[in-house]
Protein backbone atom coordinates (compact mmCIF):
# COMPACT_ATOMS: atom_id res chain seq x y z
CA UNK A 1 0.00 0.00 0.00
CA UNK A 2 1.37 3.62 -0.89
CA UNK A 3 1.46 5.76 1.82
CA UNK A 4 2.62 9.50 2.05
CA UNK A 5 6.03 10.12 3.62
CA UNK A 6 4.43 11.69 6.67
CA UNK A 7 2.66 8.68 7.60
CA UNK A 8 5.93 7.41 7.66
CA UNK A 9 8.48 7.54 10.86
CA UNK A 10 11.61 10.39 10.81
CA UNK A 11 14.44 7.99 10.73
CA UNK A 12 12.56 6.66 7.48
CA UNK A 13 11.69 10.29 6.31
CA UNK A 14 15.31 11.37 6.54
CA UNK A 15 16.23 8.19 4.28
CA UNK A 16 13.41 8.24 1.92
CA UNK A 17 11.82 12.00 1.32
CA UNK A 18 12.45 14.23 -1.75
CA UNK A 19 13.96 11.88 -3.66
CA UNK A 20 12.68 11.49 -7.51
CA UNK A 21 14.31 8.76 -9.55
CA UNK A 22 15.57 10.30 -13.11
CA UNK A 23 14.47 8.26 -16.28
CA UNK A 24 17.87 6.20 -15.61
CA UNK A 25 17.01 4.96 -12.61
CA UNK A 26 19.93 5.81 -10.07
CA UNK A 27 19.34 4.57 -6.47
CA UNK A 28 21.24 7.34 -4.99
CA UNK A 29 20.49 10.69 -6.00
CA UNK A 30 22.31 12.42 -8.77
CA UNK A 31 23.85 16.03 -8.77
CA UNK A 32 22.46 18.38 -10.99
CA UNK A 33 25.23 20.89 -11.74
CA UNK A 34 23.55 23.08 -14.37
CA UNK A 35 23.13 26.81 -14.00
CA UNK A 36 20.06 26.77 -16.26
CA UNK A 37 17.37 24.29 -17.58
CA UNK A 38 16.11 23.78 -21.49
CA UNK A 39 12.79 24.68 -22.34
CA UNK A 40 10.98 22.72 -25.47
CA UNK A 41 10.04 25.96 -27.12
CA UNK A 42 9.73 29.70 -26.57
CA UNK A 43 5.80 29.01 -25.35
CA UNK A 44 7.05 27.04 -22.41
CA UNK A 45 9.88 29.41 -22.03
CA UNK A 46 7.40 31.87 -21.45
CA UNK A 47 4.79 29.99 -19.85
CA UNK A 48 7.49 28.78 -16.99
CA UNK A 49 9.01 32.49 -16.84
CA UNK A 50 4.86 34.30 -16.20
CA UNK A 51 5.09 31.17 -13.35
CA UNK A 52 1.72 29.67 -15.13
CA UNK A 53 3.72 26.45 -15.58
CA UNK A 54 6.05 24.99 -12.32
CA UNK A 55 9.70 23.68 -13.93
CA UNK A 56 12.81 24.80 -13.74
CA UNK A 57 14.12 27.88 -15.31
CA UNK A 58 17.80 28.67 -13.05
CA UNK A 59 19.66 27.03 -10.38
CA UNK A 60 18.91 30.70 -8.24
CA UNK A 61 15.38 29.88 -8.21
CA UNK A 62 15.07 25.88 -8.11
CA UNK A 63 17.54 22.79 -8.88
CA UNK A 64 15.87 19.06 -8.22
CA UNK A 65 19.29 18.20 -6.12
CA UNK A 66 18.73 21.18 -3.54
CA UNK A 67 14.97 20.18 -3.98
CA UNK A 68 15.70 16.80 -2.76
CA UNK A 69 17.85 18.19 0.66
CA UNK A 70 14.49 21.12 0.94
CA UNK A 71 12.08 17.93 0.82
CA UNK A 72 13.65 15.78 3.35
CA UNK A 73 14.74 18.40 5.88
CA UNK A 74 10.89 19.75 5.44
CA UNK A 75 9.84 16.13 6.06
CA UNK A 76 11.95 15.76 9.53
CA UNK A 77 10.74 18.98 10.78
CA UNK A 78 7.23 18.31 10.08
CA UNK A 79 7.02 21.35 7.93
CA UNK A 80 5.13 22.52 4.39
CA UNK A 81 7.86 24.16 3.21
CA UNK A 82 11.72 24.67 3.14
CA UNK A 83 14.03 26.70 0.91
CA UNK A 84 18.00 25.57 1.32
CA UNK A 85 20.73 28.80 1.26
CA UNK A 86 23.83 29.44 1.23
CA UNK A 87 24.90 29.57 4.47
CA UNK A 88 23.17 29.48 7.65
CA UNK A 89 23.37 33.46 7.85
CA UNK A 90 22.10 33.07 4.59
CA UNK A 91 18.66 31.59 5.98
CA UNK A 92 18.63 34.39 9.14
CA UNK A 93 18.96 37.41 6.61
CA UNK A 94 16.47 35.87 3.82
CA UNK A 95 13.77 35.61 7.13
CA UNK A 96 14.70 39.08 8.03
CA UNK A 97 14.37 40.67 4.44
CA UNK A 98 11.23 38.30 3.37
CA UNK A 99 9.08 39.10 7.15
CA UNK A 100 10.69 42.95 8.33
CA UNK A 101 10.03 46.32 6.63
CA UNK A 102 11.41 49.53 8.45
CA UNK A 103 9.87 50.53 10.96
CA UNK A 104 9.18 47.09 11.92
CA UNK A 105 10.21 45.86 15.31
CA UNK A 106 12.02 42.54 16.70
CA UNK A 107 12.10 40.98 19.57
CA UNK A 108 15.04 38.62 20.10
CA UNK A 109 17.35 36.46 23.00
CA UNK A 110 19.94 37.80 23.92
CA UNK A 111 22.02 34.97 23.90
CA UNK A 112 22.21 33.92 20.34
CA UNK A 113 25.03 33.43 17.35
CA UNK A 114 27.07 36.23 17.30
CA UNK A 115 26.67 37.23 13.96
CA UNK A 116 22.74 36.99 14.20
CA UNK A 117 22.96 39.56 16.81
CA UNK A 118 25.53 41.81 14.66
CA UNK A 119 22.53 40.85 11.86
CA UNK A 120 19.70 42.17 13.83
CA UNK A 121 21.85 45.16 15.29
CA UNK A 122 23.85 46.46 12.66
CA UNK A 123 22.46 45.35 9.47
CA UNK A 124 18.71 45.45 10.23
CA UNK A 125 19.37 48.35 12.33
CA UNK A 126 20.79 50.34 9.25
CA UNK A 127 17.52 49.30 7.73
CA UNK A 128 15.41 50.77 10.22
CA UNK A 129 14.36 47.95 11.88
CA UNK A 130 14.69 47.98 15.91
CA UNK A 131 15.86 45.20 17.89
CA UNK A 132 15.04 44.85 21.28
CA UNK A 133 17.30 42.02 23.47
CA UNK A 134 16.24 40.16 26.08
CA UNK A 135 16.71 37.12 28.82
CA UNK A 136 15.47 33.64 27.04
CA UNK A 137 14.54 32.65 29.94
CA UNK A 138 12.89 35.48 31.50
CA UNK A 139 8.77 35.25 30.31
CA UNK A 140 7.90 38.65 31.36
CA UNK A 141 11.00 40.36 29.21
CA UNK A 142 9.57 38.82 26.53
CA UNK A 143 6.23 40.01 27.00
CA UNK A 144 7.24 43.69 28.34
CA UNK A 145 9.12 43.81 25.32
CA UNK A 146 6.46 43.18 22.43
CA UNK A 147 5.46 46.67 20.95
CA UNK A 148 2.27 47.04 18.54
CA UNK A 149 5.03 46.90 15.30
CA UNK A 150 6.62 43.51 16.22
CA UNK A 151 7.01 41.37 13.63
CA UNK A 152 9.31 38.72 14.68
CA UNK A 153 10.75 36.90 17.91
CA UNK A 154 13.98 35.35 17.27
CA UNK A 155 16.10 33.08 19.68
CA UNK A 156 18.18 29.65 19.46
CA UNK A 157 17.28 26.84 22.12
CA UNK A 158 19.91 25.19 23.28
CA UNK A 159 21.60 28.27 23.72
CA UNK A 160 25.72 28.37 22.61
CA UNK A 161 27.84 28.06 24.78
CA UNK A 162 25.92 27.69 27.77
CA UNK A 163 22.84 25.14 26.61
CA UNK A 164 20.27 27.32 28.19
CA UNK A 165 16.79 26.09 27.38
CA UNK A 166 14.08 28.54 25.95
CA UNK A 167 10.84 27.35 26.16
CA UNK A 168 9.42 27.14 23.17
CA UNK A 169 5.62 26.96 23.57
CA UNK A 170 5.54 29.50 26.24
CA UNK A 171 7.34 32.35 23.81
CA UNK A 172 5.17 31.25 21.01
CA UNK A 173 2.52 31.92 23.15
CA UNK A 174 3.23 35.17 24.26
CA UNK A 175 4.30 36.22 21.06
CA UNK A 176 1.07 34.96 19.41
CA UNK A 177 -1.03 36.06 22.19
CA UNK A 178 -0.12 39.14 21.83
CA UNK A 179 -0.56 39.24 18.06
CA UNK A 180 -1.16 36.08 15.64
CA UNK A 181 0.65 38.13 12.77
CA UNK A 182 4.13 37.64 14.84
CA UNK A 183 6.63 35.56 13.49
CA UNK A 184 8.15 33.20 15.95
CA UNK A 185 11.38 32.00 14.39
CA UNK A 186 13.50 29.29 15.94
CA UNK A 187 17.11 28.56 15.49
CA UNK A 188 16.82 24.84 15.37
CA UNK A 189 20.84 24.27 14.69
CA UNK A 190 21.75 22.71 18.13
CA UNK A 191 18.89 20.23 18.25
CA UNK A 192 18.40 19.15 14.56
CA UNK A 193 14.90 17.52 14.09
CA UNK A 194 15.88 14.53 15.32
CA UNK A 195 15.73 16.02 19.16
CA UNK A 196 13.53 18.79 18.86
CA UNK A 197 11.02 20.07 16.60
CA UNK A 198 10.07 23.62 17.07
CA UNK A 199 6.78 23.66 14.71
CA UNK A 200 4.77 21.21 16.44
CA UNK A 201 5.52 23.79 20.28
CA UNK A 202 4.15 26.62 18.37
CA UNK A 203 6.62 27.92 16.43
CA UNK A 204 6.24 29.72 13.00
CA UNK A 205 9.59 29.39 10.87
CA UNK A 206 12.98 27.16 11.86
CA UNK A 207 16.37 27.87 10.73
CA UNK A 208 19.23 25.37 10.10
CA UNK A 209 23.28 26.01 10.08
CA UNK A 210 23.00 22.89 7.65
CA UNK A 211 27.04 23.38 8.29
CA UNK A 212 26.61 21.56 11.56
CA UNK A 213 25.13 18.60 12.22
CA UNK A 214 23.46 18.44 8.93
CA UNK A 215 26.20 18.09 6.94
CA UNK A 216 28.19 15.95 9.94
CA UNK A 217 31.37 15.76 8.83
CA UNK A 218 32.49 19.47 8.56
CA UNK A 219 33.05 20.13 4.95
CA UNK A 220 30.03 22.45 3.50
CA UNK A 221 28.81 25.61 4.48
CA UNK A 222 24.70 26.13 4.05
CA UNK A 223 21.34 27.13 5.45
CA UNK A 224 17.51 26.48 5.41
CA UNK A 225 14.37 28.30 6.53
CA UNK A 226 11.80 25.73 7.25
CA UNK A 227 8.25 26.62 7.78
CA UNK A 228 5.01 27.14 5.82
CA UNK A 229 3.89 27.55 2.57
CA UNK A 230 2.91 31.09 2.69
CA UNK A 231 6.07 32.80 4.21
CA UNK A 232 8.43 30.24 3.29
CA UNK A 233 7.28 28.70 0.58
CA UNK A 234 6.21 32.26 -1.42
CA UNK A 235 7.83 35.15 0.49
CA UNK A 236 11.27 33.49 1.30
CA UNK A 237 11.34 32.05 -2.35
CA UNK A 238 10.66 35.40 -4.09
CA UNK A 239 13.33 37.21 -1.77
CA UNK A 240 15.92 33.78 -2.91
CA UNK A 241 14.87 34.72 -6.35
CA UNK A 242 15.64 38.30 -6.37
CA UNK A 243 18.51 38.48 -4.23
CA UNK A 244 20.08 35.00 -4.70
CA UNK A 245 22.09 33.73 -1.65
CA UNK A 246 21.50 29.90 -2.83
CA UNK A 247 22.65 26.61 -2.23
CA UNK A 248 24.62 24.78 -4.56
CA UNK A 249 23.57 21.64 -6.02
CA UNK A 250 26.76 19.88 -4.80
CA UNK A 251 26.52 21.32 -0.88
CA UNK A 252 22.95 19.68 -1.14
CA UNK A 253 23.38 16.72 -2.01
CA UNK A 254 26.34 16.49 0.72
CA UNK A 255 23.52 17.92 3.26
CA UNK A 256 20.54 15.70 1.87
CA UNK A 257 22.98 12.80 2.16
CA UNK A 258 23.78 14.06 5.70
CA UNK A 259 20.34 13.95 6.98
CA UNK A 260 19.96 9.97 5.96
CA UNK A 261 22.48 9.35 8.65
CA UNK A 262 21.23 12.20 10.89
CA UNK A 263 19.07 10.08 13.08
CA UNK A 264 21.87 7.40 13.58
CA UNK A 265 25.02 10.73 14.75
CA UNK A 266 22.25 12.52 16.55
CA UNK A 267 22.20 9.84 18.86
CA UNK A 268 25.81 8.54 18.72
CA UNK A 269 26.35 11.77 19.44
CA UNK A 270 24.03 12.53 21.90
CA UNK A 271 25.62 8.98 24.34
CA UNK A 272 28.67 10.35 24.06
CA UNK A 273 27.93 13.73 25.64
CA UNK A 274 26.63 12.12 28.38
CA UNK A 275 28.88 9.71 28.77
CA UNK A 276 31.24 12.60 28.67
CA UNK A 277 29.56 15.07 30.85
CA UNK A 278 28.78 12.61 33.39
CA UNK A 279 33.10 11.82 33.48
CA UNK A 280 33.20 15.94 34.10
CA UNK A 281 30.90 15.91 36.73
CA UNK A 282 33.40 13.85 38.68
CA UNK A 283 36.32 16.09 37.95
CA UNK A 284 37.42 18.72 40.81
CA UNK A 285 38.96 21.01 38.46
CA UNK A 286 35.49 21.44 36.97
CA UNK A 287 33.67 24.06 38.55
CA UNK A 288 30.61 24.15 36.69
CA UNK A 289 29.15 21.69 33.65
CA UNK A 290 26.38 23.12 31.48
CA UNK A 291 25.05 20.22 29.53
CA UNK A 292 20.69 20.06 29.50
CA UNK A 293 20.75 15.95 29.35
CA UNK A 294 22.21 16.17 33.16
CA UNK A 295 19.54 16.50 36.03
CA UNK A 296 21.49 18.98 37.30
CA UNK A 297 21.02 21.68 34.44
CA UNK A 298 18.59 24.44 36.12
CA UNK A 299 15.89 23.89 33.49
CA UNK A 300 16.05 19.77 32.92
CA UNK A 301 12.57 19.39 33.06
CA UNK A 302 11.92 22.14 30.35
CA UNK A 303 14.87 20.69 27.90
CA UNK A 304 13.17 16.94 28.55
CA UNK A 305 9.66 18.51 27.54
CA UNK A 306 10.94 19.82 24.73
CA UNK A 307 14.34 18.57 23.06
CA UNK A 308 14.48 14.24 23.13
CA UNK A 309 18.11 14.33 24.33
CA UNK A 310 20.66 16.47 25.60
CA UNK A 311 22.52 16.94 22.30
CA UNK A 312 25.90 16.85 21.30
CA UNK A 313 27.22 20.04 23.21
CA UNK A 314 28.85 20.54 26.32
CA UNK A 315 30.40 23.67 28.24
CA UNK A 316 32.17 23.49 31.40
CA UNK A 317 33.87 25.72 34.05
CA UNK A 318 37.86 25.13 34.58
CA UNK A 319 39.10 26.78 37.88
CA UNK A 320 41.69 29.01 37.20
CA UNK A 321 40.06 31.15 34.64
CA UNK A 322 42.07 31.80 31.18
CA UNK A 323 44.90 30.23 32.27
CA UNK A 324 43.70 26.74 33.27
CA UNK A 325 41.28 26.80 30.06
CA UNK A 326 43.97 27.92 27.17
CA UNK A 327 46.36 25.39 29.33
CA UNK A 328 43.44 22.36 29.04
CA UNK A 329 42.53 23.09 25.47
CA UNK A 330 46.33 23.01 23.96
CA UNK A 331 47.03 20.47 25.91
CA UNK A 332 44.93 18.48 23.76
CA UNK A 333 46.21 16.03 21.11
CA UNK A 334 43.04 14.39 19.62
CA UNK A 335 40.67 17.00 19.87
CA UNK A 336 40.45 19.85 17.51
CA UNK A 337 40.55 23.47 18.51
CA UNK A 338 38.46 25.31 16.31
CA UNK A 339 34.64 26.84 16.71
CA UNK A 340 32.98 24.51 14.29
CA UNK A 341 30.71 21.63 15.97
CA UNK A 342 28.19 18.94 14.59
CA UNK A 343 30.91 16.68 13.30
CA UNK A 344 32.25 13.41 13.75
CA UNK A 345 35.63 15.05 15.19
CA UNK A 346 34.87 16.73 18.89
CA UNK A 347 35.80 20.19 18.92
CA UNK A 348 36.99 22.04 21.93
CA UNK A 349 37.06 25.84 21.99
CA UNK A 350 37.49 28.87 24.09
CA UNK A 351 34.58 30.84 24.08
CA UNK A 352 36.01 34.17 25.49
CA UNK A 353 38.64 34.73 23.36
CA UNK A 354 36.69 32.65 19.80
CA UNK A 355 32.82 32.69 19.13
CA UNK A 356 32.33 35.66 21.83
CA UNK A 357 35.55 37.75 21.42
CA UNK A 358 33.81 40.81 20.52
CA UNK A 359 31.72 41.09 23.13
CA UNK A 360 32.48 43.31 25.96
CA UNK A 361 33.79 42.39 29.09
CA UNK A 362 30.30 43.76 30.98
CA UNK A 363 28.03 41.92 28.49
CA UNK A 364 30.04 38.30 28.43
CA UNK A 365 29.81 38.93 32.42
CA UNK A 366 25.98 39.50 32.27
CA UNK A 367 25.85 36.00 30.18
CA UNK A 368 27.83 34.35 32.24
CA UNK A 369 30.34 33.31 29.59
CA UNK A 370 33.86 33.14 32.01
CA UNK A 371 37.56 33.59 31.20
CA UNK A 372 37.39 29.52 32.55
CA UNK A 373 34.48 28.20 30.33
CA UNK A 374 35.21 25.64 27.79
CA UNK A 375 32.56 24.01 24.90
CA UNK A 376 33.44 20.96 23.71
CA UNK A 377 31.47 19.80 20.26
CA UNK A 378 31.34 16.28 20.98
CA UNK A 379 31.38 13.75 17.40
CA UNK A 380 31.54 10.17 17.02
CA UNK A 381 35.06 8.45 18.53
CA UNK A 382 35.39 6.64 21.40
CA UNK A 383 34.13 9.26 24.24
CA UNK A 384 36.86 7.53 26.35
CA UNK A 385 39.47 8.34 24.44
CA UNK A 386 37.83 12.20 24.10
CA UNK A 387 37.84 12.30 27.83
CA UNK A 388 40.73 10.79 28.22
CA UNK A 389 42.59 13.57 25.81
CA UNK A 390 41.54 16.26 28.38
CA UNK A 391 44.08 15.16 30.53
CA UNK A 392 42.38 15.73 33.89
CA UNK A 393 45.58 13.90 36.05
C1 LIG B 1 23.45 28.49 16.32
C2 LIG B 1 23.98 28.96 15.00
N1 LIG B 1 23.17 29.58 14.15
C3 LIG B 1 23.62 30.03 12.94
C4 LIG B 1 24.92 29.88 12.56
C5 LIG B 1 25.38 30.41 11.24
O1 LIG B 1 25.55 29.39 10.35
P1 LIG B 1 26.60 29.43 9.11
O2 LIG B 1 27.97 29.45 9.69
O3 LIG B 1 26.26 28.19 8.35
O4 LIG B 1 26.31 30.68 8.33
C6 LIG B 1 25.81 29.22 13.42
C7 LIG B 1 27.23 29.04 13.02
O5 LIG B 1 28.09 28.74 13.80
C8 LIG B 1 25.32 28.75 14.68
O6 LIG B 1 26.15 28.13 15.55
Amino acid sequence: MKKNMSDYRPATRAVRAGQVRSSENEHSEPIYTTSSFVFESSAQAAARFSLEEEGNIYSRFTNPTVRVFEERLAALEGAESCVGTGSGMAAMLATCMAGLKAGDHVVSSRSIFGANQSLLKGLMGNFGVQTTFVNLVDLDAWRDAIQANTKMVFFETPTNPLMEIGDIAAISDIAHSANPDIKVVVDNCFCTPILQQPLSLGADVVLHSATKFIDGQGRCVGGAVVGDQEFVGEKIVSFMRTAGPSMSPFNAWVFAKGLETLPLRMNQACDNTMKIAEALANVPQVERIYYPGLESHGQYDLARSQQSRGGAVVSFEIKGGKEAAWKLIDQTDLLSITANLGDTRTTITHPYTTTHARWTDEDKAAAGITTGLVRIAVGLEDPLDVFDDLNFA
